[in-house]
C-alpha cells in the first residue's frame, strides 16, 4: 500500500503510524532504533527520487531506511537518463525491474506520486508533490503535537487549537497536516495575508480560515506552525513583501503580546530567519523545530515498514524493547 496523502486516511491507519513512529523515539524525543528493528528491511531496496531540493526529508528517509537495514539508492535526477527525455514513469519501471522495493518521490508537479502509484507495482511514498501533499511532514508534525499536547484521551487533540500561519495557499504541509490534526480532534486554523490564503477552506481537511491579522491568528492557539513563503510557486509581485514582515512575521514581541504564554512554535523548515520568523523565536524555549526534525526519522521508519507490510506488533516489540 502506497502513501500518497493523508486526505481520506482512516483514523486506524493514522494512529497506527503515529504509535509505530513513537516506538522509534526515546523519552526525550530523539530518534533511536532498538535492536529488534535493525534488520527488519535487510533484504529490501529503497529508491529515493528527489526532483526538487530537500535536506530534511531526503536525509531522514535515507537514515530511516539504513537504520532498518535496507539498501538505499539515491537517483540523481540531474545526471540520470531523465535528462535524455525518459519519463519519470519509465525510470521507475526500470528501477523496479532491477528489484527495487519502494520509491520515495519528491516532485514539483502535483499528482506525480499518484500517477506513479497507478503505473507501478511497488509502493510509492509521496515526499512532497508541488502544492499537493507532504504526508510524512503532516505525520511528524502531528506526532510532535500529540506528544506535547495530548491528554491521552480518546480523541488525542480534542480541545486543542493549532494555527498554521504564513503561505497557506501554496503549502503541501498544511494540506497533509490539517487532515491528520482534524482526525485527532484538533481545531485547525489557517491564517496569512490575503495573497497567500486560499479562497475557501474546502479541501483543507475541515480547517477554518481566520481573516484579519496576526493577533487574531495567534489568539488562543496551543501551537502555531509557521510556514515559509514559497516564492518558487507563484509569480513575483503577487505579495506585498514589505507588509508581510510588518504584519505577519513571528517575533518574540508578537508572541508575548498576542499568544498564550505556553504556545508551542513549529516550522517544517527550511526556516528563513528574519522573514517569516525571527531567529530568536526559532531558537527559543517554545520552539519545537528540531524536535520535528528528530520525529521525521521515526515517522519515516514507521512509513517504510507500513508500505512494505513488514508486520510488527508494536506492543509486543515495545515489551521486548530495551
Ligand atoms: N520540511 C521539508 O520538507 O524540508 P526539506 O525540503 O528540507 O525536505
Amino acid at each position: 500500500m502506497s502513501l500518497v496523502g493523508l486526505k481520506g486516511m482512516s483514523r486506524e491507519r493514522l494512529v497506527g503510524l503515529l504509535d509505530a513512529a513513537q516506538s522509534f523515539l526515546d523519552a526525550s524525543g530523539k530518534p533511536r532504533t532498538p535492536a529488534w528493528a535493525q534488520n527488519l528491511l535487510a533484504d529490501r531496496a529503497v529508491g529515493l527520487l528527489f526532483f526538487e531540493p530537500s535536506t530534511r526529508t531526503r536525509v531522514s528517509f535515507e537514515l530511516a531506511a539504513k537504520r532498518l537495514g535496507a539498501t538505499v539508492i539515491n537517483l540523481n535526477a540531474y545526471e540520470s537518463s531523465l535528462k535524455k527525455g525518459e519519463t519519470v514513469l519509465d525510470t521507475v519501471l526500470n528501477l523496479e525491474a532491477m528489484g527495487m522495493d519502494v520509491f520515495v518521490v519528491r516532485h514539483g508537479q502535483r499528482g506525480i506520486p499518484a500517477e506513479l502509484d497507478a503505473g507501478v507495482r511497488a509502493p510509492i511514498v509521496n515526499a512532497g508533490d508541488g502544492t499537493g501533499e507532504h504526508p510524512t511532514q503532516g505525520l511528524l508534525d502531528t506526532l510532535v503535537l500529540r506528544r506535547r499536547l495530548s491528554d491521552l484521551g480518546g480523541a488525542e487533540l480534542a480541545g486543542r487549537t493549532i494555527t498554521y500561519i504564513g503561505d497557506i495557499k501554496h503549502s503541501r504541509v498544511v494540506r497533509s497536516g490539517a487532515n491528520a490534526l482534524r482526525t485527532l480532534g484538533a481545531t485547525v486554523r489557517l491564517a496569512g495575508p490575503d495573497a497567500l490564503l486560499p479562497e475557501d477552506a474546502s479541501g483543507w481537511g475541515g480547517a477554518e480560515i481566520v481573516r484579519g491579522g496576526r493577533a487574531e491568528a495567534l489568539r488562543g492557539a496551543d501551537a502555531v506552525i509557521v510556514l515559509r513563503i514559497q516564492r518558487e510557486r507563484f509569480p513575483a509581485g503577487q505579495l506585498d513583501e514589505g507588509g508581510y514582515g510588518q504584519g505577519w512575521r513571528i517575533t518574540r514581541e508578537a508572541l508575548e503580546a498576542e499568544a498564550k504564554p505556553d504556545v508551542w512554535v513549529l516550522h517544517p523548515g527550511p526556516v528563513i530567519r528574519g522573514e517569516e520568523m525571527e531567529g530568536e523565536v526559532a531558537d527559543g524555549d517554545r520552539s519545537l523545530i528540531l524536535e520535528q526534525v528528530s520525529a521525521g526519522v521515526a515517522v519515516r521508519q514507521a512509513v517504510l515498514l507500513d508500505v512494505l507490510k513488514v508486520g510488527v506488533s508494536w506492543r509486543q516489540a515495545m515489551s521486548r524493547d530495551a
